[in-house]
């Protein structure tokens, strides 16, 4: 059985780094508020002119270096993001065009939060039916240039960045031991859009829009609708959840990732949390924390990994890995 294996990651930040106590001088917030509500004690905020392809580029680069490849050898570039560059094309095809790629095909996936995981499950479907051998899967947002600045409620949460994995195609026994993608589990629900959306878009304002969050509703969604992922994809593999060594969950806010665990009776140091350095970066959040876990030593070859997230839609998912 074809198993589509990770050999490689990479991660961007931008230079910038903005404190809680930065934020408390331009809106009425604090420190102490945000480190209590959310756990986030800094987010990185791209500068002016600095993209989201220039985030991807960065963490595509360092992808590819870790997995010992160059550019010529990928078949596909997905990127994960709702802060493209331009309406159109796709932020993946300026990667593919700035990476020196001139073969293949590039794309990008809209889930929101949760699009680092439905690329992932794209790229596990496209690698196991033999449409491509290796992919570039990147999650990358510019989530400042959506925000409302004077918005309290929501600037004081979101970050930029990028994270990004080499997916190769590789020969696997079709059992749980097999290394790679073990499974994807992808939901929606389309009636919640009033919950987390933008106020606008090409088709309807001809404007990007800013973002627009029900955060406490949200809140209760991510709890509920996270469990639910990471069940459905611990049974799909026949798997307990005590047998699973990490969990890698979007970064949105401290309180769901402890609630999520509470609520499954996952050991809380199973939890990796990168909430408190990048903030919510959207569809980077899950690599970026996986890469930061892969690099600190936490995650180890063999290690059996769970990633989930939630987003606007609502979108959320699941996927296990054999790392
Ligand atoms: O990535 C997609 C998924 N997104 C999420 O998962 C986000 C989910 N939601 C959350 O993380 C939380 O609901 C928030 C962090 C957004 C808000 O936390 P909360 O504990 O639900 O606070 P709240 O909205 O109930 O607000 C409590 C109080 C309010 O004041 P009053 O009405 O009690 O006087 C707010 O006006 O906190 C006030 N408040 C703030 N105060 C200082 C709201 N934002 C701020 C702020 N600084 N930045």
């Amino acid at each position: 059985m074809i198993r589509a294996r990770i050999i490689g990651s990479g991660i961007c930040l931008p230079a910038n780094i903005v404190t809680n106590d930065e934020l408390a001088k331009k809106v009425d917030t604090s420190d102490a508020w945000i480190r209590e509500r959310t756990g986030i004690h800094q987010r990185y905020i791209a500068l002016p002119g600095e993209k989201t392809s220039d985030l991807a580029v960065g963490a595509a680069r360092e992808a590819l270096i870790d997995a010992g490849i160059d550019a010529g050898e990928l078949d596909m570039i997905i990127c994960a993001t709702t802060t493209p560059d331009e309406t159109f094309p796709a932020t993946a095809t300026i990667v593919q065009s700035r990476l020196g790629m001139a073969h293949g095909a590039a794309f990008d996936v809209q889930a929101v939060c949760s699009g680092f995981i439905y690329g992932l499950s794209v790229a596990d479907s496209l690698i196991r039916t033999g449409a491509a051998r290796t992919i570039l899967l990147i999650g990358a947002e510019t989530m400042s240039r959506l925000l409302d600045w004077n918005d309290r409620t929501t600037c004081v949460l979101f970050g930029d960045g990028a994270g990004a994995v080499v997916l190769q195609a590789h020969e696997g026994r079709g059992d749980n031991a097999d290394q790679g993608v073990l499974n994807t589990r992808l939901f929606s629900d389309g009636r919640l859009h009033d919950m987390l959306y933008t106020t606008g878009g090409v088709s309807s304002t001809q404007t990007a829009g800013v973002l627009k969050m029900q955060g406490k509703e949200v809140f209760k969604h991510a709890v509920t609708n996270i469990a639910a992922a990471i069940t459905a994809s611990a049974e799909a593999a026949h798997v307990a959840l005590d047998q699973i060594d990490w969990f890698v969950p979007h970064q949105a806010n401290q309180r769901i990732l402890d609630g999520t665990a509470r609520r499954l009776g996952i050991d809380p140091a199973k939890v990796v949390s990168t909430v408190a350095l990048h903030g919510n970066t959207s569809a980077a959040s899950v690599p970026l924390a996986l890469v930061t876990a892969v690099r600190d030593g936490r995650i180890k070859r063999g290690d059996l990994v769970l990633l989930e997230a939630m987003g606007g839609g609502f979108t959320w998912g699941a996927a296990l890995v054999r790392w």
